[in-house]
C-alpha cells in the first residue's frame, strides 16, 4: 500500500499543510477507501478560509476537511460482508460530526479515508467525479426536502401540488429540482436569465430571474406552494418566501441560517442536512439512501449532474480552489484527485 498524505488544517483559518500521516486500518464495521476523487464543497471552502464551523466542522487541531469521497474499497474490517476489496464506492463520513481522532481518520481530504460501512454505497461503472458531483449538495437538498419538510420519494407526488426552489442555479438547488420533480411535482425556480433552458431541461415549468424587481409579485400570482426552499440560503431569499407564505404561514427550507425577524406564523427550517444521515436517528433515510436510492441513481444515471473543473496537482490544489468557490470564481464544482502529486 502506498503511503497516505493528508491536507492538514493546522489551526482556524491557516493554510493547508501537506503531510506524510499513517494509513489507517478499519475497526470492526468501517471499511478503508483509497480516495480518487473529490469536490470542494462552500462548506469545506468556508471552514478552511474562515474557520468557519456552523454546521460541525473541525473542533480540534490539526484537523481534516472533507465528507465525501469517492474511490476503491482498500480494506475492510471486521463484521463487513457487503463489501469487498476492489469494490468502486461512495462515502460519506462523519468527520464534521466527531472529534479529534476520529476527524484524523474520516476527513476526505486525505489519500485514504476510513468511514463506517453504513454510509457508503457501492457505484458500479459510474466515474469517480459524477458521484462526488451528485452526492453531498443531492443528499443536502433531498435531506431538506424530504426529512425536514416532508415531501414524498420518487413517483408518490401529485402534479397539482407546487414547489418553489429559490436560487436553483448551484448544485442543491439543481438537484432541489430534479428531486421535486422525479417526486412528481409541479416546479417554480429563480435562477439567473442564463440558465433558463437549463432549468427547463432539469425539470422546471417556470424559471424567473431572481434579481428582477417584479419577482415576488410573479412568484405569488403562479403559487400557493407547498414546498418552499432556498437553495442560496441568503436573506434576500429567505425574505422572499416568508413573504410568500404570508397570511396563511407556513414553513420554508434554508441551506443557511441568518438573524432577521420572521413572521409568527413563518418557520425557517434551517439545520446542517448534509450530515442528517450520520445521525442515529435517520437510520431508516441512512438505509434507503445508501442502499437503494443513490446507487441507483448513478448507476442508472437519472440524475443530471452539475458542471464541473478538474484541477491538477492533487491536495496541493486545494488551498487556491477554496478560495476561488469562496469568491464564487467558478460554476459548478472544483474536483480534485488526491493521489496525484
Ligand atoms: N445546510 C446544509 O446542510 C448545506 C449543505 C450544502 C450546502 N449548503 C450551503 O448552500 C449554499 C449553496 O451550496 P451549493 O453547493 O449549491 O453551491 P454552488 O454549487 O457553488 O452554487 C453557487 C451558485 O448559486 C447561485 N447563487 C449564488 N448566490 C445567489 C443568490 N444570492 N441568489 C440566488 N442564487 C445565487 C449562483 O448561480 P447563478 O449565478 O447561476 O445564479 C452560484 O453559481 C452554500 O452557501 C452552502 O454552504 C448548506
Amino acid at each position: 500500500m502506498s503511503e497516505n498524505v493528508a491536507a492538514l488544517v493546522p489551526g482556524p483559518a491557516m493554510t493547508l499543510t501537506l503531510t506524510p500521516v499513517p494509513v489507517k486500518h478499519p475497526a470492526a464495521g468501517e471499511i478503508l477507501i483509497r480516495n480518487y476523487c473529490i469536490a470542494v464543497q462552500p462548506l469545506d471552502a468556508k471552514m478552511l478560509l474562515s474557520g468557519y464551523a456552523g454546521a460541525g466542522g473541525i473542533k480540534t487541531y490539526p484537523g481534516l476537511l472533507g465528507t465525501s469521497a469517492a474511490g476503491v474499497v482498500e480494506e475492510t474490517g471486521e463484521g463487513v460482508d457487503d463489501f469487498k476489496v476492489g469494490d468502486r464506492v461512495i462515502a460519506d463520513t462523519g468527520a464534521y460530526v466527531k472529534d479529534g481522532d476520529a476527524n484524523l481518520r474520516e476527513g476526505t481530504w486525505q489519500r485514504f479515508v476510513i468511514c463506517a460501512v453504513e454510509t457508503v454505497a457501492k457505484i458500479g461503472e459510474a466515474q469517480f467525479e459524477q458521484a462526488v458531483l451528485l452526492e453531498f449538495p443531492l443528499q443536502t437538498a433531498v435531506v431538506a426536502l424530504q426529512l425536514f419538510l416532508g415531501m414524498g420519494k420518487p413517483s408518490t407526488g401529485n402534479a397539482d401540488d407546487k414547489v418553489l426552489v429559490w436560487g436553483a442555479g448551484g448544485a442543491v438547488g439543481t438537484y432541489a429540482v430534479q428531486y421535486a420533480k422525479s417526486v412528481g411535482h409541479t416546479i417554480i425556480v429563480t435562477a439567473s436569465p442564463r440558465d433558463v433552458e437549463r432549468q427547463k431541461s432539469i425539470g422546471a415549468s417556470e424559471v424567473l430571474d431572481y434579481k428582477a424587481p417584479d419577482t415576488l409579485e410573479r412568484l405569488r400570482a403562479l403559487g400557493p406552494y407547498k414546498y418552499l426552499i432556498t437553495a442560496s440560503g441568503d436573506l434576500a431569499s429567505q425574505k422572499a418566501l416568508a413573504s410568500l407564505l404570508r397570511p396563511e404561514g407556513g414553513s420554508y427550507a434554508s441551506v443557511l441560517g441568518g438573524d432577521f425577524e420572521l413572521p409568527a406564523n413563518v418557520k425557517r427550517v434551517y439545520a446542517a442536512f448534509s450530515q442528517a444521515a450520520q445521525s442515529e436517528e435517520n437510520e431508516e433515510f441512512r438505509r434507503w439512501w445508501y442502499r437503494d436510492y443513490l446507487p441507483k441513481v448513478l448507476n442508472e444515471g437519472l440524475v443530471q449532474p452539475v458542471s464541473f473543473t478538474k484541477r491538477s496537482g492533487g491536495l496541493a490544489a486545494l488551498q487556491e480552489a477554496s478560495k476561488d468557490v469562496v469568491e464564487g470564481k467558478v460554476r459548478g464544482k472544483i474536483v480534485i484527485n488526491p493521489q496525484e502529486d
